[in-house]
């Protein structure tokens, strides 16, 4: 008996392996439903100062927006990455640019081409993935000034560059376009005038392509969908008209000493969780409406809480996401520190893995084999 229902398995098995259900199809940023949408109708998951991370190594710097580094944002989802761009005077005087938080007294997250090098490893490990960079030019950097960071981290062939750069595109390629011609890096500057870029034409003026909601906002109930940058487009219907595509920021502030605005650490919970009032799903959803369609993107603090993939996921209509870390949705900090042990401990499966496709499947060919 057991012997005629094993050999009836291994008659099978390879069947079972090569079948349609489980052979592997192409998931474009973790799901196979999102290959063949347009780029400005996928919701990206945005990670607000994605260089700046709190965590162990400085004592939980109050700081850092994030408690997880970029590359293991993109692990776990995150496909929109936020910086600021300052000068910064490096140790033999010279001068370089660097990430910074503000100044770079406050938070030095160190060169640019040093945390591009490091999105550049990781498109090079994950063909099927579309990254967006957005980084904000305090300082005025130059195009070429930033091109020869980006061509240092050797991640300039990865660009997107659309065929005019000097308006919005009406006609984003879908994510499998942007895959196979390996064009999967988008990358936009705020700002960075068309006209005063001739050099590196995938650094994209950000409000060319990008408007946004306001970013500033102390109290759950200030969130809002209005058009807010560039401050020239009006009502929220004539900024969807123009192309654009929309950016929700969602993400607080609070108060500290000397008017020091920090994140908002003590919300982070209510603020991305995916129901609730001032929630990252009520606030999409309400922009939703107002718009007509699912923001493109929508940009958190401490992403991993809430966890914010949620609401992104359901803006994307996505269950079974595939390929993604996961980590801790937790809070973290020198209360709740968490170690890797934790976070593997924690670790959710999101989807059936392949273990538990075939497990039921063997399980049932077994018994039927018995009989
Ligand atoms: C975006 O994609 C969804 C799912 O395919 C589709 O239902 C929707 O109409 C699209 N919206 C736009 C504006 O392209
Ligand atoms: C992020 O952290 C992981 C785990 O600690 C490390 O392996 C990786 O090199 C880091 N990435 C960057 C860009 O620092
Ligand atoms: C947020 O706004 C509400 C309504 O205006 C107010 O009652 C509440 O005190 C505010 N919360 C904070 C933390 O300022
Ligand atoms: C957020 O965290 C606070 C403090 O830990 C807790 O009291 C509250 O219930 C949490 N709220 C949500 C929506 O998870």
């Amino acid at each position: 008996m057991y012997f005629k229902s094993f050999a009836h398995f291994a008659f099978l098995a390879p069947y079972l392996l090569f079948s349609p259900i489980l052979a592997q199809q192409q998931a474009c940023n973790n799901s196979p439903l999102l290959c063949d949408r347009s780029y400005a109708n996928v919701t990206q998951l945005g990670a607000h100062n994605s260089a700046f991370i709190r965590d162990e190594s400085n004592n939980f710097d109050v700081a850092g927006n994030q408690y997880f580094n970029s590359t293991e944002q993109l692990d776990a989802g995150v496909r929109l990455l936020t910086a600021q761009v300052h000068r910064s005077g490096s140790s033999n005087g010279a001068q370089e640019w660097h990430l910074c938080h503000s100044v770079c007294e406050l938070m030095d997250a160190g060169r640019l081409s040093t945390w591009l090098s490091g999105i550049k490893r990781w498109l090079d490990n994950n063909e099927n993935d579309v990254v967006t960079i957005l980084l904000v030019n305090a300082d005025g950097a130059t195009a070429s000034d930033l091109d020869g960071e980006f061509q240092q981290a050797d991640i300039v062939d990865y660009s997107f560059v659309p065929a005019d750069t000097t308006q919005p595109l009406s006609n984003w390629p879908t994510l499998r376009e942007m895959i196979a011609s390996n064009t999967r890096l988008v990358t936009f500057i705020a700002s960075l005038q068309p006209s005063q870029n001739t050099v590196a034409p995938y650094l994209l003026d950000e409000f060319t392509f990008i408007f946004e909601n306001d970013f500033e906002n102390f109290n759950a109930t200030d969130f809002d969908c209005n058009p807010a940058r560039p401050g020239t487009l009006g009502t929220a219907r004539s900024a969807a008209e123009t192309g654009r595509l929309f950016l929700m920021n969602h993400f607080l502030y609070e108060q500290q000493l000397f008017s020091i605005e920090v994140p908002f650490e003590d919300g982070a919970n209510v603020t991305n969780s995916p129901v609730g009032t001032g929630s990252l799903g009520d606030h999409s959803i309400q922009c939703t409406r107002v718009y007509g369609r699912p923001p493109w993107a929508v940009l958190v603090d401490f992403f991993n809480v809430g966890p914010a993939i949620d609401s992104v996921d359901a803006l994307n209509s996505v269950q079974n996401a595939v390929g993604r870390k996961s980590v801790s949705n937790e809070v973290i900090n020198a209360e709740n520190p968490v170690n890797s042990e934790d976070s593997e401990g924690a670790a959710v499966s999101r989807g059936p893995s392949l273990t538990a496709l075939v497990f039921p499947l063997a399980l049932a060919i077994l018994w039927i084999g018995a009989f």
